[in-house]
């Protein structure tokens, strides 16, 4: 079938970074992301169809995380975090002493660092062998009564240690011990970064899909994730097309130089400030007031971006997604924009999963310009 599918923004958001609780601005490192479909040998196409599906996934998990009240466990009667597991990017790293490599989530979406630990009550599948904290001499796990038991928002208590529970918005969940370890960061032939005394959850208790990785590991704004805990003064990443040999790159503290880098068109990068849901304090929110198609300013009310009261609404920078998702009348707007200045057929695309789609290729005697999108975050 031949039509030219117009992916919205897709994987081009170049930089993320943040300030952060205490500066360690000395210190810093880089680590691959590598994609989940990475090595496979899928076709472009299906690549494509395997990112919006996910992404669909991903937008209704985070749509209940905001709409639902958060999960009450039966068991403990407590209510519990709902996010989204499941994710785009994967990272490198070694749990333990002597250091066991594995490959996790990178997820800005939530905060908690977790592993599926031995002896398992229920795993999921996963590449390398199980994390056995006996093997290991860092591993201590955290009492009850301890801060980082107490940042948890429903801390359990088993034979005197903090026991985690996490639900995330798509039935994917993990349970057990809270425990520090020392993490390695960084592939086992690459250069490596030690971090002692990481809080993570060890899990015995797990359900879902973890995308042929052994766990994940929480950027998000919680103090459990891996950028409080290590509290660099910023962090970003660079993410490339996954079509593209170029890999995609995180960078932790003096690494993540804003200053150095520029945007694909080569124009210095503008920067916006994050905003905080109260409803779901652990994300990326951002302000976003309009949407631009070339030069022309779209038709779209800027309410239909703002946080509302209840914690509905509003705008998040998602590492776990990678097509743009908008509020039904703003995509409307786009996507008429879109179809008057595409000299082309647009197409509802259902095997795709894409209704702003174009016939392609054109006549010989159209030229196509995609014109530029661009947002805006300034009152
Ligand atoms: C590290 O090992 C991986 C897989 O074994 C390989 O693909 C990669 O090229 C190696 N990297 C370096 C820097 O040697
Ligand atoms: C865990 O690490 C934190 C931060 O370094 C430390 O304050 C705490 O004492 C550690 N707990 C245990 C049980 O090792
Ligand atoms: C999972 O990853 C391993 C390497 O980490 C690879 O050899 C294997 O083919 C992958 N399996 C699936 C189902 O993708
Ligand atoms: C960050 O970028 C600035 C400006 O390009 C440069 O002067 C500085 O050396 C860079 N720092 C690092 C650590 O790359
Ligand atoms: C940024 O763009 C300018 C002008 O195009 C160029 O001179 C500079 O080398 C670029 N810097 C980086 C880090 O790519
Ligand atoms: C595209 O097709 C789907 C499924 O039939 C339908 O729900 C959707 O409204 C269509 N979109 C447009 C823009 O026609
Ligand atoms: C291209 O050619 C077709 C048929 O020759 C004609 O109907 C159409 O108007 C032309 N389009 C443009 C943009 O010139």
């Amino acid at each position: 079938m031949a039509s030219l599918v117009l992916l919205l923004l897709i994987l081009l958001v170049p930089t993320l970074s943040l300030p952060a609780a205490h500066c360690n601005d000395n210190v810093g490192f880089q680590l691959k992301l590598t994609h989940v479909d990475a090595g496979t040998s899928y076709t472009k196409l299906q690549l494509l169809s395997r990112a919006i599906a996910r992404s669909k996934a991903r937008v209704a998990a985070l749509q209940s995380a905001a709409v639902l009240p958060p999960v009450v466990d039966p068991i403990t009667a407590a209510r519990v975090l709902v996010t989204a597991s499941s994710g785009e990017y994967l990272v490198d790293l070694a749990i333990g002493t002597p250091p066991l490599y594995y490959t996790a989530i990178m997820d800005t979406g939530s905060d908690l660092i977790w592993t599926q630990c031995a002896p398992c009550l229920l795993c999921a599948d996963q590449p390398t062998p199980y994390f056995d904290v006996k093997k290991s001499a860092t591993y201590r796990a955290l009492p009850c009564r301890s801060s980082r038991c107490a940042s948890l928002s429903s801390p359990s208590c088993f034979k005197k240690m903090c026991v985690y529970q996490y639900y995330y918005g798509d039935t994917a969940s993990t349970a057990g011990v809270l425990a520090n370890e020392t993490f390695t960061f960084g592939a086992a032939n690459s250069t490596k970064v030690r971090a002692t005394n990481i809080a993570f959850g060890c899990g015995s208790l797990n359900a879902g899909d973890l995308a042929n990785s052994s766990g994940m590991v929480g950027f998000g704004r919680g103090p459990l994730s891996l950028v409080s805990q290590l509290g660099p003064s910023r962090f970003s990443y660079c993410l490339t097309s996954y079509l593209s040999a170029t890999p995609s790159r995180l960078y932790f503290g003096v690494y993540a130089n804003l200053s150095s880098t520029n945007t694909s068109s080569g124009s210095p990068v503008q920067s916006t400030p994050f905003v905080i849901n109260p409803a779901l304090p652990n994300m990326y929110f951002l302000s976003l007031k309009a949407i631009s198609l070339g030069t022309k300013l779209l038709p779209i009310d800027p309410l239909v971006f703002a946080i509302n009261d209840d914690g509905t609404g509003g705008v998040i920078i998602d590492s776990g997604t990678s097509i743009t998702w908008l509020q039904q009348d703003a995509y409307e707007a786009v996507r008429r924009g879109l179809v008057s200045a595409i000299p082309l057929t647009a197409m509802n695309d259902t095997d795709i999963g894409l209704d702003t789609c174009f016939q392609w290729p054109p006549p010989p005697n159209v030229t196509v310009t995609v014109p530029d999108f661009r947002t805006g975050h300034k009152n």
